[in-house]
């Protein structure tokens, strides 16, 4: 059999593949971007989700959230390597069905086709997120009616309106070394607004 043909045969493979991951990446988000408000699919870099949980330390045990955890790597890293109970909302398929498959083996994730809004929050510990400007201010009520006094929040990029971060980290790992918001709970009501 001729090689070159071969060779060309496989190449288109390869791009048609490569093409149609695309396109399925873009009809997921269009999906589900009436609710996901802004939020697009978009990976935190692993070095910035270790740094981030370097910091936060959270204790075996204790349960972290990510609230559109994407494919799942924070809540993998964080039961790895903390030991928590890690549980995620993610309303986009194509990050769902990724998030599902890849953490396979791992007892202490659960990743929830859900969406985060009607996530009750009070049991958290850790609560991370990394959304869009749009949401952050009703985020930031939720946040306040629901976690428990000494519980931390971790925001990706952008602020949480009316709290006062404890820490502002900016781990690099990507093109910016955008800044990660660490917050730690008062007693309900105790944030400045
Ligand atoms: C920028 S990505 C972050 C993914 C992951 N947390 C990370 O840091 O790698 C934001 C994710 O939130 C999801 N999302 C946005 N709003 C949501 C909602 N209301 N419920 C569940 N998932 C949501 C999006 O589908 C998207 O995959």
């Amino acid at each position: 059999m001729d090689l070159i043909p071969v060779a060309i045969w496989v190449l288109i493979g390869i791009a048609g593949l490569l093409f149609a991951v695309k396109v399925l990446y873009g009809v997921s988000i269009a999906l589900v971007l009436p609710l996901t408000q802004g939020a697009l699919y978009v990976s935190t870099a692993r070095t910035r989700v270790a740094a981030m949980l370097e910091a936060v330390a959270p204790e075996p045990g204790q349960v972290l959230v990510d609230l559109g955890c994407g494919d799942g790597r924070v809540l993998r890293c964080a039961s790895r390597r903390y030991h928590v109970y890690a549980q995620g909302y993610e309303l986009n398929p194509l990050a769902y069905l990724k998030a599902r498959l890849m953490s396979l083996g791992y007892a202490d994730v659960a990743i929830h086709r859900r969406n985060f809004w009607k996530a009750d929050l009070s049991s958290a510990d850790v609560v991370c997120c990394y959304l869009f400007p749009d949401v952050m201010s009703r985020l930031a009520g939720k946040l306040h009616d629901e976690l428990k006094a000494g519980a931390t929040v971790v925001s990706f990029n952008f602020p949480l309106p009316g709290f006062d971060p404890d820490r502002v980290l900016r781990p690099g790992g990507q093109r910016t070394n955008d800044p990660v918001y660490i917050y730690r709970v008062q007693a309900p009501g105790t944030h400045s607004s």
